[in-house]
């Protein structure tokens, strides 16, 4: 079994891969070919806690962008944080992702209570945080509270494209830094972009597949840009289904090992999206766990899916879908095929 790529994939190919309409179906079969030999049919499954809304951020694109005056916002205290772990504990998961706005009330000693106090609950969780970019010292206390994995997605590794995203306050730099960091101290690294979002080029693509190929990430997560009714983008289109699905299987040809999530906006932009997504290569599910009154007010983009059976309580209905997939969902932390539990390092 080969869990890591040894073979180049010059620009040509790769551009040709993400183009061609016609060659879904066969990169598709070829990542879920290579999906199986190295993680078999097991789809694991993450309790998602959109905890806070709040956003000091200002991305073009995102529906709780902070000059969004038309959201309403929220903030989930300490204990609904918790609370939401247990009953997700209940429910069969057994990792948690804590996904939150930039919200400044959330401090290094609040967070760190909080991955303390739910890792204590029981010995095989783990535990994902998404709290966009934290100086070192922050991600650092963060590891050592216990937190096993970090999603920060780069959104793109073309600077102009990245200045074309976002306001002059964020910094392309950074962003690349702080996943550096965040592998540097040891957590399994999660990053990913939006497929067709607004300027993006199939050059800009090549260029995170490349980003992605020196930072080798243990998670990778994309999904189609999806339309916001609120943002400066409000009348770009959708990024395409078929382009997604085609860049989930060259994400599993180019990363065996990763941790490829079938995404909400996968979901959201196709009702077969993430059976679709495990069919091309995906390997993971998110499961939204956040009180049902919130969910709505998550709403990164139009229309986005929240109360269906992709909700965390409905195991019994997405196990079917998934199973009618041709995969099975499994209960446990679901660790980077390559991490070592003792040293809590992945290679
Ligand atoms: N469409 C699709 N994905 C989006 N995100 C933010 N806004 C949108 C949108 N309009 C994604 C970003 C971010 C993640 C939390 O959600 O990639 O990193
Ligand atoms: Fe940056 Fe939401 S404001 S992703």
């Amino acid at each position: 079994m080969q869990v890591k790529n040894t073979t180049y994939y010059d620009d040509s190919t790769l551009k040709r891969w993400i183009e061609d309409d016609s060659l879904t179906e066969v990169l598709n079969k070829r990542a879920d070919a290579i999906r199986k030999e190295i993680y078999g049919d097991k789809v694991y499954v993450r309790g998602l806690i959109e905890f806070s809304n709040i956003c000091k951020n200002d991305c073009y694109y995102c529906g709780i962008r902070k000059s969004n005056y038309h959201v309403e916002r929220y903030r989930l205290s300490e204990e609904d944080i918790i609370s939401c772990a247990k009953l997700g504990y209940k429910l069969g998961y057994r990792t948690f992702v804590l996904q939150g706005g930039e919200d400044g009330y959330f401090t290094d000693d609040i967070m760190v209570d909080i991955v303390k106090k739910i890792k204590a609950l029981h010995d095989d969780i783990a535990i994902t945080l998404s709290l966009g970019e934290r100086s070192y010292e922050s991600f650092k206390r963060l590891f050592e509270a216990g937190a096993d994995r970090y999603l920060l997605r780069e959104e793109t590794s073309d600077k102009d494209h990245y200045q074309k995203l976002h306001p002059s306050s964020m910094s392309f730099e950074n962003r690349r830094d702080a996943l550096r960091k965040l592998k540097e101290i040891g957590f399994q690294v999660g990053g990913g972009f939006m497929v067709g979002s607004p300027y993006q080029t199939t050059e800009s693509i090549i260029k995170d597949l490349r980003f992605l190929e020196e930072l080798q990430p243990a998670m990778i997560g994309i999904g189609p840009y999806m339309t916001q009714h609120d943002t400066p983008f409000k009348d770009f289109p959708n990024g395409s289904f078929e382009m997604t699905l085609r860049l989930v299987s060259i994400l599993r040809i180019l990363f065996p090992y990763a941790l490829i999530p079938a995404t909400t906006a996968l979901g959201t932009i196709n009702p077969l999206g993430r059976e679709r997504g495990l069919q091309a290569g995906a390997n993971v599910l998110m499961p939204n766990l956040s009180p049902t009154m919130v969910r709505e007010k998550y709403s990164l983009y139009d229309n986005k899916i929240c109360t269906g059976d992709e909700a965390a309580e409905c195991r019994a209905c997405l196990e079917l879908r998934i199973k009618n997939a041709g995969y099975q969902i499994v209960t446990d932390r679901g660790d980077v095929i390559t991490y070592d539990k003792k040293t809590r390092r992945y290679s």
